[in-house]
C-alpha cells in the first residue's frame, strides 16, 4: 500500500515508521505538511493519491489546550474534517488517533469503543469533535483509533519527553517524589502500538468506526512508576497522592483504561504493559541497567 504517514517526528509516527516493512510510507514533516493548512492537505492527497493516510498529529499538551482553545480546534478538529474530506474525494482510508480522555472516567471497567463519551476538559472535547469530524464527512472511509498514556522511544517533544523518561532523570535529581495515584490508565508503548495499526490496516475485516489499542492492563500512574523503578533497580522513595485528577482547575477522568474490544475480535492484541514496559526499558536502556 500507499501510506501518507503525518506526524513522523512524533512518539507515535517515529514507532510506525520502524515497524513499517512492506509498505511504501511518505512522511513529509510539518514544514512539508501542516495540517491546519487545509490547502496544503487537499493538494498532497490529491497528487499522491495515497491508499491510506495515518495521521498522528495532534495539539495534546492538555493543560496547553485549555488556554490555545482555538489551536486545540484547529489542530484536532477542524484539520481532521479537512483531512477525512480530502481522503473521501480520493477514495483513501483515513486512520486518526483519538484519546481516552474523551471519557469523563465514571467506569470502573475498560472503556469500550461504544461506551458512552463525556469529555470533562477542551483536549478531550477537541478531540471527540476530531472523531465525529472524522466519521461524519468520510463515514465509509474514517477509522478513528483511541489509544492512552503513550511512550516511544522517541519522546513527545510537545511534552517535554515521555513520562517513563521524565521518571527515570527524576531519579537522578530526588532522593523522594509523589505520584498520582487517582488516574488508572491504560500506558501504552508507541511500538505495540504501531504493529497493531499495521495489522489492523492490513486485516480484510476492517471497517470505518472506532476502535481501541492498547498496551492490556490498567494501573495507576503512581503504580506505573513503581514498575519503572523496580525493572530499573532504581531506589527512590514514592509516594501516592490523590489530587481527585485535579490538575490546577482541569479536570482528568479518574478512570480512563480502554478495552480493545473491536481489534481483539479480529484476532489483533497488544501485550501487556508490564511486558511492553520491559521492552521499551532494553531497548531505550539496555537490559544491563534493568533488574
Ligand atoms: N501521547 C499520549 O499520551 C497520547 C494519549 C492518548 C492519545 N494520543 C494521541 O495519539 C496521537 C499521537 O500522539 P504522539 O504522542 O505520538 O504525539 P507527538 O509525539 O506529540 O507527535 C505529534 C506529531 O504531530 C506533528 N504535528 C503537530 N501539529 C502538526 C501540524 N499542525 N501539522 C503537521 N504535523 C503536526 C508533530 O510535529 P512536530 O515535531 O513538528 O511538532 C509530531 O510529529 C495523537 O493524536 C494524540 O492525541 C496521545
Amino acid at each position: 500500500m500507499n501510506i501518507l504517514l503525518i506526524g513522523r517526528t512524533g512518539q507515535l509516527g517515529h514507532s510506525i515508521l520502524k515497524e513499517n516493512t512492506v509498505h511504501r510510507i511518505f512522511s513529509p514533516d510539518r514544514t512539508e505538511l501542516d495540517i491546519e493548512s487545509r490547502k496544503s492537505c487537499q493538494k498532497m492527497i490529491a497528487e499522491l493519491c495515497p491508499d491510506v493516510v495515518i495521521n498522528t498529529a495532534a495539539f495534546h499538551n492538555v493543560p496547553q489546550c485549555e488556554i490555545e482553545q482555538h489551536r486545540a480546534f484547529k489542530v484536532n478538529c477542524l484539520a481532521v474534517r479537512d483531512l477525512a474530506l480530502a481522503c473521501k474525494k480520493t477514495g483513501a482510508l483515513l486512520i486518526t488517533f483519538s484519546t481516552d480522555y474523551v471519557f469523563d472516567g465514571m467506569q470502573n471497567v475498560p472503556y469500550q469503543e461504544d461506551d458512552r463519551t463525556n469529555p470533562l476538559q477542551i483536549y478531550g472535547i477537541s478531540k471527540l469533535c476530531g472523531e465525529f469530524a472524522a466519521l461524519a464527512t468520510a463515514p465509509e472511509h474514517a477509522v478513528v483509533i483511541r489509544t492512552c498514556g503513550l511512550y516511544g522511544l522517541v519522546g513527545a517533544s510537545s511534552k517535554g519527553g515521555n513520562f517513563v523518561d521524565q521518571r527515570i532523570s527524576d531519579a537522578q535529581n530526588h532522593i523522594q517524589l509523589e505520584m498520582g495515584c487517582d488516574q488508572i490508565i491504560s500506558p501504552t508503548y508507541t511500538v505495540d502500538l504501531a504493529k497493531a495499526l499495521l495489522k489492523l490496516i492490513e486485516h480484510p475485516g476492517i471497517v470505518p468506526g472506532i476502535y481501541h489499542l492498547v498496551n492490556e492492563g490498567a494501573c495507576t500512574w503512581f503504580e506505573f512508576t513503581q514498575a519503572i523503578y523496580e525493572l530499573m533497580d532504581i531506589n527512590i522513595k514514592l509516594y501516592p497522592v490523590d489530587r481527585g485528577g485535579m490538575s490546577g482547575e482541569m479536570q482528568r477522568p479518574l478512570y480512563s483504561a480502554l478495552a480493545n474490544t473491536k481489534a481483539g475480535a479480529l484476532g489483533i492484541t497488544l501485550p501487556h504493559r508490564r511486558d511492553a514496559l520491559k521492552c521499551y526499558l532494553a531497548e531505550k536502556y539496555g537490559s544491563v541497567a534493568m533488574k
